[in-house]
């Protein structure tokens, strides 16, 4: 049941085994969720700090959640009440808290590789909860755990990711994850946020959203970032919307059965139409209920701790 890796910094390098074992152990978590009394002493004694750099809704809610589900007593830490604002370095702060004895950190930081800094100045696991434009491993595990939930498996499974691939941690990790698992990967979007020779990862990539429909059995939309606008990578929210946008009317003409999926937080209309965010081929708020469960068994099986999980 033990993992091969001793901190989760993306899904690169991540074997099958591993990614099998974590989708495996959430589903046995996910059952405790609906439990009337949804928590159980599994982490009692461990202490984790959630070291949140960059704002979160989803996933520092959800890995909150998760710790108290499993009993673990969790510390929160908040750049702008931290002594970050008078200067402390990166490596202060960590080596400080460590000091403190925790057995965990969850780390969500604007600068990629920092996950991998923290793990080379303090013993604690550590757990990527998004670092630049690198990796997000749980939403990707996450998200695979929905789409398996939903189709049984995930090998041969024709899923496409839409929209800024470049700059998007979840498609990195969604990427290196899907692929691993034996599923088929294309990739949709403005030519200038699809990084050059992305096919040496073994995806294809097509710049028509109508043929990336008729192929896909899962369409993936990413979060358009807005703030990528003023640097010219694409056009304008209406040409976007134009081209990428995934409307109603786009799946009507091509009059097939198909999930949806986004990470979150939506652009409601611009992306993604708000009828099919809603819809009931939508799998988006499963994506964050399998969540809690997916982060559950992310920390239990970094925690060193064998046996039952309840
Ligand atoms: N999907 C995701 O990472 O959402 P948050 O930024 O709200 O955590």
């Amino acid at each position: 049941m033990a993992l091969s890796i001793s901190h989760l910094l993306g899904l690169e390098g991540v074997s099958k085994s591993d990614i099998q074992t974590i989708l495996d152990t959430a589903e046995s978590f996910k059952e405790i969720l609906s439990r009337p009394i949804p928590k159980v002493p599994t982490l009692r004694g461990k202490t984790i700090v959630n070291l949140f750099f960059e704002p979160s809704t989803r996933t520092r809610i959800s890995f909150e959640l998760a710790q108290k589900r499993l009993s673990a007593d969790t510390v929160n830490f908040s750049t702008s009440t931290s002594s970050v604002k008078k200067g402390e370095t990166l490596k202060d702060t960590v080596r400080n808290i460590e000091a403190m004895k925790i057995d965990m950190v969850v780390v969500r930081h604007a600068v990629s590789g920092v996950p991998f800094f923290l793990t080379q100045c303090m013993d604690a696991a550590v757990i990527n909860a998004g670092d630049g434009i690198h990796e997000h491993p749980t939403q990707a595990l996450l998200d695979m755990m929905s789409m398996k939930e939903k189709f049984g498996t995930l090998e041969g499974l024709k899923v496409a990711i839409i929209g800024d691939i470049s700059h998007s941690r979840v498609a990195g990790s969604n990427i290196r994850g899907l692929k691993t698992m034996g599923a088929q990967v294309m990739l949709c979007g403005p030519k200038t946020l699809i990084p050059r020779n992305v096919e040496e990862l073994g995806v294809n990539v097509n710049y028509n959203l109508d043929e990336v429909i008729e192929w896909a059995d899962v369409l993936n939309v990413l979060r358009i970032q807005l703030e990528r606008q003023e640097s010219g990578l694409f056009p304008s929210i209406r040409e976007y919307h134009a081209e990428f946008g995934v409307t109603l009317k786009r799946l009507e003409r091509a009059n097939k059965e198909i999930t949806i999926m986004h990470p979150g937080p939506i652009n409601r209309g611009i992306e993604l139409d708000s009828d099919i965010a809603d819809a009931d081929f939508s799998i988006i708020l499963n994506q964050v209920t399998n969540g809690v469960a997916v982060r559950m068994a992310v920390l239990y099986l970094l925690s060193g701790l064998e046996g039952s999980v309840d």
